[in-house]
């Protein structure tokens, strides 16, 4: 019942924080439909050149298009490429039977062919119906993995490749890989007996892991679930160094801007505002930070940055970015007092830190002038342009690094090598956050690529700290 309530998906997972979504939709090029293709992926035949079949994509004949794709990827996906290396002949997931439910694009690909590499039979359906990348979708299914997956499928389809993932013939997985949580409602709803099998979930998104706290306190969860979205690695790179890499790019392709002397207000200077101030400092812009909290607004200021209020400095600002989480941060208020010209948008929560309804108004017009780019014009000429309709900028409108998916998958590959191997007992049925060593290891996989060397602590160093040479090093509480 709690899985029930599942959002429509017309509204891709607004609350989901599975980047993946936005650089696949920078590949939408790639494998681009040719006339074969227009049939319906349910009503083709098609078969990979050692004659497998059990998969449902668009075309297999793009796959060497694809294996293109997942090799970019893997250059920029280390950690996986070593977590591969390390296993040597162990492989850590022999046996293991895992369904996937997330975006199908060259990233995600690393990670699925990363866990048929460590042992794992894998079954994969995709959690969006627009984020597939269909050239990668073939070169996973001509390499063996049972995926089941197209860009625009719709509402039917979308559960039938879910139920193709699960209802295999002589198949029952032990361990679920979801994104959003529609994979584990298909399973509670519609296999219930699969539980009994299984040995854990993986969930990466906000609005999945919600999902999954619902269902613990309805106290129906029956199997321990792994809670990636939280781990500490994951968050500073999603929050922290996405943001600071991806804001000038969501800038520059809607706008053009030239960034150097312009009056850039960030509201909020938690890691998403402490990203963007970062950025668009080095490039010479005049960065004033609006916050509630003396702390950040003491960092703030003792990055050199100007704490003042919105209403103090709107009418001279160039640029507004949103990163606070809240709401109705940017009102009609604000609006009515800018000065023409100045561009506003939202890097923080969903679509609710602009107040878009206020705007919406007789007297206001909406010019759409690009793609993720709105024009406001005001009776007496000013115009205020709207990036994204005030969703999330970076996720809109630019592309997010691999390497920052690499740090998430590399977590959820360790977080499913965790839940197979651990032994009885260890979690019960119950929401665990990834080990804080684990948190650690998995930073550490990716430390090789910048020849970055670690200081290994002395026995007497490690007694006077009171912690393990070989860690964790900090404690659980640290962020
Ligand atoms: N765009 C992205 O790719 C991306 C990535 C990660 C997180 N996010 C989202 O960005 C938001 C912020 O994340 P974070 O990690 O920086 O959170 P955070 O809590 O570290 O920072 C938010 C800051 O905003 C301040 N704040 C709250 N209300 C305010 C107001 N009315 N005016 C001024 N400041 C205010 C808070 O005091 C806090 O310091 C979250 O909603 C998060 O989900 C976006």
């Amino acid at each position: 019942q709690e899985f029930n309530k599942r959002p429509t998906k017309a509204v891709p997972r607004s609350l989901s924080r599975s980047i993946s979504q936005s650089s696949a939709d920078s590949f939408t090029s790639v494998g681009s439909e040719s006339s074969d293709e227009e049939l319906s992926p349910l009503d083709r035949l098609q078969s990979t050149s050692k004659g497998l079949s059990d998969f449902c994509i668009k075309n297999i004949k793009k796959a060497d298009f694809g294996r293109k794709e997942i090799e970019i990827a893997q250059q920029e996906m280390p950690a996986l490429m070593i977590l591969r290396k390390k296993a040597g002949g162990e492989k850590p997931l022999a046996g293991a039977k895992v369904v996937g439910c997330t975006h199908i694009t060259a990233q995600m690909a690393v990670l699925i062919e990363t866990l048929a590499a460590l042992g794992a039979q894998c079954r994969w359906a995709a959690c969006n119906i627009f984020s597939t990348q269909n050239a990668v979708a073939a070169a996973l299914a001509e390499g063996g993995i049972s995926v089941f997956a197209w860009k625009g499928e719709s509402e039917d389809d979308f559960w039938w490749c879910i139920d193709r993932c699960v209802a295999a013939d002589s198949w029952q997985p032990d361990l679920i890989l979801d994104d959003g949580g529609d994979l584990t409602h298909w399973i509670y709803k519609k296999y219930p007996n699969v539980f009994k099998k299984i040995r854990g979930i993986v969930e990466e998104s906000v609005t999945g892991i919600y999902r999954l706290y619902q269902l613990s306190k309805a106290n129906k969860l029956c199997v321990p679930a792994m809670n990636v979205n939280d781990s500490v690695t994951k968050q500073k790179f999603d929050n922290l160094y996405c943001c600071k890499e991806s804001i000038l790019d969501g800038l520059k392709r809607t706008t053009d801007i030239m960034f150097g002397g312009k009056q850039v207000v960030v509201c909020g200077y938690g890691e998403v505002g402490k990203g963007c101030c970062a950025a668009l400092k080095g490039l010479g812009a005049i960065i004033y930070v609006t916050e509630v909290d003396p702390i950040c607004a003491l960092q703030a200021c003792m990055n050199g940055l100007r704490v003042i209020t919105l209403t103090e400095i709107i009418r001279h600002a160039d640029i507004i970015i949103s990163c606070t989480g809240n709401k109705s941060v940017i009102t009609r208020e604000h609006f009515d007092r800018m000065k023409s010209g100045c561009i506003v948008c939202n890097m923080g929560h969903s679509n609710t830190e602009i107040d878009l309804a206020s705007l919406r108004t007789l007297e206001l017009k909406w010019q759409h002038v690009r793609p993720h780019v709105d024009h406001i014009l005001w009776p007496d000429g000013k115009r205020v342009v709207l990036l994204a309709e005030g969703r999330l900028l970076n996720l809109s409108c630019s592309t997010v690094p691999s390497f920052v998916l690499s740090v998430t998958a590399t977590t959820q590959a360790l977080a499913l090598i965790e839940l197979y191997n651990a032994p009885q007992g260890r979690y019960k049925q119950d929401i665990y956050l990834l080990p804080k060593k684990m948190d650690e290891y998995v930073a550490s996989l990716h430390l090789p690529m910048f020849d970055a060397h670690l200081t290994e602590l002395t026995d007497e160093q490690a007694v006077y700290l009171g912690i393990n040479r070989h860690g964790p090093f900090k404690p659980n509480y640290y962020r």
